[in-house]
């Protein structure tokens, strides 16, 4: 591995480890420390305790937690809190974004509300309520991780930037070996087949490759295959010369020879018509072509990646797709899970998405509220990444608030929509079925579309107007 792909592998995997998170309990009783002790221990947390606030501050700077559980009352009989406030303060001025809950003696509400506009993330009354406080500390952490992982990839981001490598978001377990192998091949001069669903980032995912790749001083070009009006295929991955036919008034470059050197990027391969198919094979053979109309026989060195959401292999046994263009293009086949198979990648797709909208449209969006948050990930997005894209610029667009309410997503309920047909538009109607059909081909578009009675490409268009 070349020591560019070497790093993308480890900046993108290092994030993906999760490591238990780190509670930090100060209290100097000792029973509450072992009650909090067992429950958060069986809770699959790693524990520290400590009972006095100077060894709460050595713990603090000494090691690095996910979050701090901290009592208030430190000597017996005393209620002020003071020694508890001094500490909270001693706390931040170490480690500014520990979120620090504070604990407080039943009924004193006053002092917990002091310790929050001191900067405490959130309280307990004791005696506390388990459950109450798990999930405290279950969505203090995940706000905190959240949070670092954006920072982390905001840093990661500016560098990739600069280096001129797009963003590729992946931290979940399904998808490091898809990160491996891209580390491993994109510095070669391997043809690669990207396959997925619409939406997961094919076209990321072939920008990366070429962006490891020795060639990357030169440009990828990219044909979108599928989306070439007939008759013009040959012309415009080939060339022409002027003559050539009655459009032809000017010699033409074609995308081959652009890509000389570089990387050629056919997009929707699968709709490549049969005879145009092998022309291609001809150049992937043999690295020769001509421009339409000249005899003269041109050498091209091009790296080929391609993608579609088809199956291919179908697409080969039923006669529409040539087996021996397959095997050129397939040297290495990359497949990228649907975003529900994923669903750890959520949150930081979201925060990265937020994170340019808000800036975009100079909305002060900062977070989801947990209710939003359920919401996308429980939803199926069956147009994978692209979708979620999309619903988190609606949702900065029309969000009132610093906190992105589960509303404003425009993500109706996934298990039986209760509104009735009747009282929906047409639109919505529509969106919805479109919706319904490709969850159940698996995004499959060419399916979907079958079933719908809709053309591919009218389905397309119909799904980038609800930025499906
Ligand atoms: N892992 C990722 N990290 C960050 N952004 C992503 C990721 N995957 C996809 N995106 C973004 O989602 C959008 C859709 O991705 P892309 O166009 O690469 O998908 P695709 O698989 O090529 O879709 P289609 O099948 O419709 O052509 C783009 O805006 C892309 O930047
Ligand atoms: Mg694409």
């Amino acid at each position: 591995m070349s020591t560019k792909a070497e790093e993308f592998v480890s900046t993108t995997i290092s994030i993906s480890k999760p490591q238990p998170a780190r509670v930090l309990v100060a209290d100097d009783q000792a029973d509450v420390r072992e009650a909090l002790r067992l429950l958060l221990k069986a809770e699959g947390y790693a524990i520290e305790t400590v009972n006095t606030p100077g060894a709460a501050l050595e713990a603090v700077q000494g090691g690095e937690f996910d979050l701090m559980l901290m009592d208030l009352n430190y000597q017996r009989d005393t209620t002020s809190g003071r020694e508890g406030m001094d500490l909270l303060s001693k706390i931040q001025n170490a480690d500014s974004r520990l979120p620090i809950v504070v604990m407080t003696a039943w009924g004193s509400v006053e002092l917990a509300v002091e310790a929050m506009r001191r900067g405490a993330t959130d309280f307990i009354q004791k005696p506390w309520d388990n459950p109450r406080l798990l999930s405290i500390i279950r969505n203090q952490i995940e706000l905190y991780r959240t949070l670092r992982r954006a920072e982390r990839l905001e840093a990661e981001n500016s560098l990739l930037r600069a280096q001129n490598r797009p963003v590729f978001i992946a931290e979940s377990k399904a998808m490091e070996p898809l990160l491996t192998l891209i580390g491993r091949i994109g510095p070669s001069d391997a043809n690669v087949l990207i396959t997925g669903e619409h939406g997961t980032g094919k076209e990321v995912v072939a920008q990366t490759l070429h962006a490891l790749s020795p060639r990357s001083g030169r440009p990828m070009i990219t044909v979108n295959t599928g989306g070439l009006p007939e008759g013009t295929f040959e012309s415009e991955l080939f060339g022409h010369v002027k003559g050539a036919f009655t459009d032809a008034r000017v010699d033409r470059v074609g995308r081959f020879e652009l890509a000389d050197k570089g990387t050629l990027f056919l997009d929707e391969i699968a709709n490549v018509p049969m005879k145009q198919q092998a022309k291609l094979l001809r150049v992937l053979e043999t690295g020769e072509m001509e421009r339409v109309g000249s005899s003269r026989t041109q050498k091209v060195d091009v790296r080929v990646l391609s993608a579609t959401n088809a199956d291919l292999k179908m697409e080969c046994a039923e006669g529409r797709f040539r087996s021996d263009l397959l095997f050129r293009l397939n040297t290495v086949e990359l497949r990228i899970p649907p975003l529900r198979e994923r669903k750890e990648d959520i949150p930081l797709l979201v925060s990265h998405f937020l994170k340019q909208y808000a800036q975009r449209y100079r909305k002060s969006v900062k977070g989801l509220d947990s209710g939003a948050m359920q919401k996308m990930l429980d939803h199926l997005w069956p147009g994978n990444v692209r979708e979620l894209d999309h619903s988190v610029e609606r949702a900065v667009l029309i969000s009132t608030s610093e906190q992105i309410q589960a509303g404003d997503l425009g993500l109706e309920s996934e298990r039986g929509s209760s509104a009735k047909i009747e009282e929906m538009s047409l639109e919505e109607v529509e969106y919805l079925l479109i919706k319904k059909a490709l969850a159940r081909h698996s995004g499959n578009i060419s399916h979907a579309a079958e079933a719908l009675g809709l053309s591919r490409s009218a389905l397309y268009r119909r799904m980038q107007k609800y930025g499906l």
